[in-house]
């Protein structure tokens, strides 16, 4: 159903990882070779990814997506006693070719012939994203690739959301901007982007600030929100 508050957007900001990518592919990719351990190891690299994010923010030590992604694994991996060399590899190079969801591509190809500018703001450092675009065959459907990497800090640092403003040229209230990660939509929110978040495993409302407009449960219902 369209909602007004969304109808004079210019651009549809995403997301990447979990959002249009599902990070989970990696290992539900190499499930014969990871053995029972595969869903537990992909939950606690995906959790580690995170708060390693959050904490080199908070310390003051940036290092880009890739460093911190594979730093992750290697914990998740130690933890769960499945340290094997070629297995990390292939699992990092997997998710350079990770899984869009299945409606990603329809999602964007509505918006564009709706006149409407696609984006991704991510974490993922440049060639980590250009790469998972292309694999998915998204690419040639977005306006632009921003990266946190120009704001030297992750998400939801203020300044993070302001790298894909100035990318497009356009205000916080030109954008309806789409994330997975309740925590990342209250950020988005806490800068004037118009948000949505994409529910996608039913998780329970964040007690953060700025809560996002609308929730929806796949990016399918992004383009009727816009009137589409
Ligand atoms: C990203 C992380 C938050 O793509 O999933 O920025």
């Amino acid at each position: 159903m369209s909602d007004p508050r969304f109808s004079e957007i210019k651009a549809c900001v995403f997301d990447a990882y979990g959002t249009l990518f599902d990070v989970h592919s990696a290992a539900a990719n190499m499930k014969d070779d990871l053995g029972e351990k595969s869903e537990a190891m992909s939950d606690l690299w995906r959790m580690k990814q995170l708060q390693y994010t959050w904490l080199r923010s908070l310390m003051g030590h940036h290092a880009d997506f890739w460093q911190v992604t594979g730093d992750a694994l290697d914990y998740a991996m130690r933890a769960l006693d499945m340290e094997d060399a070629s297995l990390r590899a292939k699992l990092m190079e997997l998710y350079l070719q990770l899984d869009a969801y299945p409606e990603v591509v329809d999602v964007l190809t509505a918006l564009k012939d709706g006149g409407k500018k696609t984006a991704i703001l991510s974490n993922g450092e440049p060639s980590m994203l250009i790469a998972a675009a292309k694999s998915a065959g998204i690419y040639r459907l977005l306006d632009g690739i921003y990266s946190i990497e120009a704001a030297g800090v992750f998400k939801p640092h203020p300044s993070t959301y302001q790298v894909a403003m100035d990318g497009l040229k356009v205000a916080a209230e030109d954008v309806s901007f789409q994330s997975s990660n309740g925590w990342d939509a209250h950020g988005a929110g806490a800068i004037g982007f118009l948000v949505a978040w994409v529910n996608r495993f039913d998780q329970p409302t964040e007690l953060l600030p700025a809560p996002p407009l609308v929730q929806l449960k796949t990016l399918s219902e992004l383009p009727p929100l816009l009137g589409l």
